[in-house]
């Protein structure tokens, strides 16, 4: 049986980006919610499970530290290729396990990554992983297959979101600040419902 970083790295060899199911090229959505946040050089924002997607290369402009992370190391070599940087840092690292290292960081940022996880284990390791590395103060913006969502993506079935499963999950130290459903039209024109959440770290 494949490993899960066989699985992705063989859909990042074999396809094109524009060709994922999840590639977006409009990404006002994530953006507009990020605006609630004063982003700055001084900044370090950890972007969970990457890919290669545009967000990191849109993110670059606020000239903040980017923890880039995912499973795949075919996703991460391809994006150091095209954005050849020095602000990013590549985490190459399966959410699902806890860390081995620790970090601090300003803002944790997740389109599409945590629905993968399926069991009990494997999500409490994501949460606890996030929760040992927000700052007080920080923010989480969670983007994930909402409970109408699609119930299967990449060929694997997902584990699908509502805001209230979001902040169960994380907990009293973090407040959400806003929420919104989300109809993600992807690139064979089929319609992807998410939803997407802001939460603050307060304590
Ligand atoms: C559907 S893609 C979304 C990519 C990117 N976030 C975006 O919005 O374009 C899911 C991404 O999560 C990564 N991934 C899947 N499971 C992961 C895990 N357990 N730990 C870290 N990354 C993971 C995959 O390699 C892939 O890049």
């Amino acid at each position: 049986m494949k490993s899960k970083q066989e699985h992705w790295d063989e859909i990042f060899s074999a396809k094109q980006d524009t060709e994922l199911g999840w590639y977006e090229d409009d990404l006002s959505q994530t953006l507009n919610l990020l605006n609630n946040i004063a982003i700055s050089a001084s900044s370090t924002l950890f972007l969970a499970g990457a890919g290669t997607s545009k967000l990191v290369d849109e993110l670059l402009k606020t000239k903040a530290k980017l923890l880039v992370n995912d499973i795949s190391a075919k996703a991460l070599e391809q994006l150091s290729q095209r954005l050849d940087t020095s602000q990013c840092q590549y985490l190459h690292h399966d959410l699902s396990q806890s860390f081995d290292e620790s970090f601090a960081v300003d803002v944790w940022i997740d389109r599409a990554v945590l629905h993968f996880l399926l069991t009990e284990e494997q999500i409490t390791h994501y949460f606890d992983n996030l929760k040992n590395t927000v700052k007080c103060g920080g923010y989480v913006l969670l983007a994930e297959f909402s409970s109408t969502g699609a119930t299967h993506c990449a060929g694997l079935t997902v584990h699908r979101y509502s805001t209230d499963e979001m902040q169960k999950r994380l907990g009293d130290k973090f407040e959400l600040i806003e929420s919104n459903e989300y109809v993600f039209v992807n690139p064979f024109q089929q319609e992807m419902p998410y939803i997407y959440a802001l939460f603050k770290r307060t304590i």
